[in-house]
Parts: C-alpha cells; sequence; structure tokens
C-alpha cells in the first residue's frame, strides 16, 4: 500500500471519503478496544450527566478537528515518512471519535452541528502545515497535542469519579495524545513561535465555547 500511486484526482475522492467518514460515519479504527468497555454506568444526576455530555461533545469534536489537521497534512507533507507516520497516529485519533461519539450517546447527547465547519477550518491549517515543511508540519502536530494533553486534564479534573467510563476514555486519550506529541518531535518538528501557539489556543477557546452548547 505504501508505494501506491495516487492521482491528484484520487486523492481528493479519498479525502472526500474520509470528511464524510469522520462526520457523519464510521471512523476507521484500529484493534484497541473502547476504555469504557467493561466498566459499568456509574450513578449520575441528570445535571452531572448533562455536562459531562457537553464535555464529551467538545472532546468528540476535537476528534473530528484532528482528523481534519491530519487529511490536510497528508495532503501537502512532503516526505513520505513524515505521511506514514502520521498514519498511525490518525488512525488512533479515530479511535477516540469513535469511543467519544459512542460515550456521547450513550449520555444521552448529540454531536456538535458545528462540526462540518470546523472540519473544513482545521483542514485548510493542516494543510497550511504541510505547506511550510515537514519540521513546522510536525511541530504543529506536537504543539497541538500538548495542548490537548492539558485540555484533558482540565476535563478529568471535572468530571466525577463515579463517571468511570468518560474517565476511562480521556485517560487513555491523554496517554495516546502525549505519544503523538513525542513522536512529533522525535521526528524533527520544531518548537513553533509564540504568536501561532498563541492564536492555536484562541481558536480552541472558541471551539470549546461554542461547542460545549451547540
Ligand atoms: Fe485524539
Ligand atoms: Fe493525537
Amino acid at each position: 500500500m505504501k508505494n501506491r500511486h495516487y492521482t491528484p484526482a484520487d486523492r481528493v475522492l479519498l479525502g472526500f471519503d474520509q470528511a464524510l467518514r469522520t462526520l457523519f460515519g464510521k471512523p476507521r479504527v484500529t484493534e484497541r478496544p473502547d476504555p469504557a468497555d467493561d466498566l459499568s454506568e456509574g450513578e449520575l444526576d441528570n445535571e452531572r450527566r448533562e455536562r459531562t455530555a457537553r464535555m464529551m461533545r467538545i472532546n468528540h469534536t476535537g476528534e473530528v478537528c484532528a482528523q481534519a489537521l491530519y487529511q490536510g497534512q497528508a495532503l501537502t507533507a512532503k516526505l513520505p515518512e513524515v505521511r506514514d507516520k502520521m498514519e498511525r497516529a490518525a488512525q488512533e485519533e479515530n479511535d477516540h471519535l469513535a469511543w467519544c461519539d459512542r460515550r456521547l450517546r450513550d449520555l444521552g447527547s448529540h454531536r456538535s452541528l458545528l462540526n462540518p465547519a470546523w472540519y473544513l477550518g482545521s483542514f485548510t491549517i493542516g494543510a497550511a502545515a504541510g505547506l511550510a515543511g515537514d519540521k513546522w508540519s510536525l511541530g504543529f502536530v506536537a504543539e497541538t497535542e500538548h495542548q490537548v494533553v492539558k485540555h484533558l486534564e482540565q476535563h478529568l479534573h471535572q468530571i466525577p469519579p463515579e463517571d468511570r467510563r468518560s474517565r476511562a476514555i480521556l485517560e487513555q486519550m491523554k496517554e495516546d495524545e502525549q505519544q503523538h506529541a513525542t513522536q512529533a518531535l522525535e521526528g524533527g518538528g520544531a518548537p513553533l513561535p509564540g504568536p501561532i501557539k498563541l492564536a492555536m489556543k484562541l481558536a480552541s477557546k472558541v471551539m470549546t465555547k461554542t461547542v460545549y452548547w451547540i
């Protein structure tokens, strides 16, 4: 598969297929089980349940954005090794997407209606990062993952201990994201300039604030 040659038109079609799967269908997951499997549902009152569902919606949208970033980067990244390295990470993000989606439904809520807009925005940013060159592209992955790890820590702080299912998912995601960041740095990722990091933080703030409600 690695050496298969895709024409630009193939890539556009594949990209479309992936976007539709991410937004409306079933993502292609790895062999790993859902960390919430085998854990019993905790006792949650309606208010806590709803708050957690809103947080899981944010995490689900975060994973939609991760897919879009990786797809955008894969389209423009120059080195084939970078593309290959990102492939497994992108697949693990699909696990996260599926786990968050299932948890969101178990908690009786829905995916964000804003996901297509966030997908498009993140895809564009990912493609731009890929065009900037592989060291920036990998640096961008590392910084994104660092910010996601911090964000997940905040959610783990807020989600009650009784909700072991949501917590197990977020714990595993945190571990994976940390590893993605390390891989990206080891692959040659450069530290991003301060203003870019700040812009990324602001964009994710807008995402979390809006998706909490919609
Ligand atoms: Fe993820
Ligand atoms: Fe990740």
